[in-house]
């Protein structure tokens, strides 16, 4: 992990701001201490180095090739910082829940995805699908487009643009994580 990486992400309680629902956003709520720490995480992150692009990309949501966005979202995570860590937790292992609805970013090391994606794998080809790329390719799309093991993601796990380098380097980055 890189000399950035740490430290930037201190377990900091999320409260559930009133009236931050999806589909009622109310930016009133947004709190002023939320809008300095975004500013001290983009600051932190100016002068930084990342031993590989996928840390990056984890851990910023930017990469080395250019811009990373989403396509659909949580609406007030649209604007803000919200690197992959953010909602998932430094080590990958799971995050916090991050709204009123009370859902988490669950673990995403590869090592768990694979678990999971791999018995979704058998089950599409158990089906007569074939799937080129096998495990990658499933979590490229759960990535890409919500689409998780057989089921659509909660809206609140965003829609990635990303190209396919960026998507190999992050994979490659949750492959690392012990
Ligand atoms: C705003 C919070 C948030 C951010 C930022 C975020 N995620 Fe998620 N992610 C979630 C939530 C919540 C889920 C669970 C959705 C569900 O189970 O329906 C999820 C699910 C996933 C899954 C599917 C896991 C599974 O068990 O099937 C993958 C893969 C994933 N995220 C990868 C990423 C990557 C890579 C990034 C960074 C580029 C990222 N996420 C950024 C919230 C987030």
């Amino acid at each position: 992990m890189g000399f950035c990486s740490v430290g930037v992400y201190p377990q900091r309680k999320t409260v559930a701001h009133k009236g931050q629902r999806y589909g009622n956003v109310n930016m009133k709520h947004f709190q002023v201490k939320d809008i300095i720490y975004y500013i001290a995480v983009i600051l932190l992150f100016a002068g930084c180095s990342f031993s590989s692009n996928g840390e990056r990309i984890f851990f910023t949501a930017t990469s080395k090739n250019g811009s990373i966005t989403i396509k659909e979202g949580p609406p007030m995570f649209k604007s803000a910082v919200k690197g992959c860590a953010h909602c998932h937790g430094r080590d990958g292992k799971g995050g916090r829940s991050l709204d009123a609805t009370g859902i988490k970013g669950p673990d995403i090391r590869y090592k768990t995805l694979a678990l999971k994606y791999n018995g979704y794998l058998g089950f599409l080809e158990g089906k007569g699908e074939k799937i080129l790329g096998g495990v990658d390719i499933l979590i490229k799309r759960a990535i890409l487009n919500g689409n998780g093991p057989g089921y659509k993601l909660n809206a609140a796990m965003p829609r990635w643009s990303m190209t396919d380098d960026d998507l190999n380097d992050v994979i490659n980055y949750l492959k690392g994580l012990p």
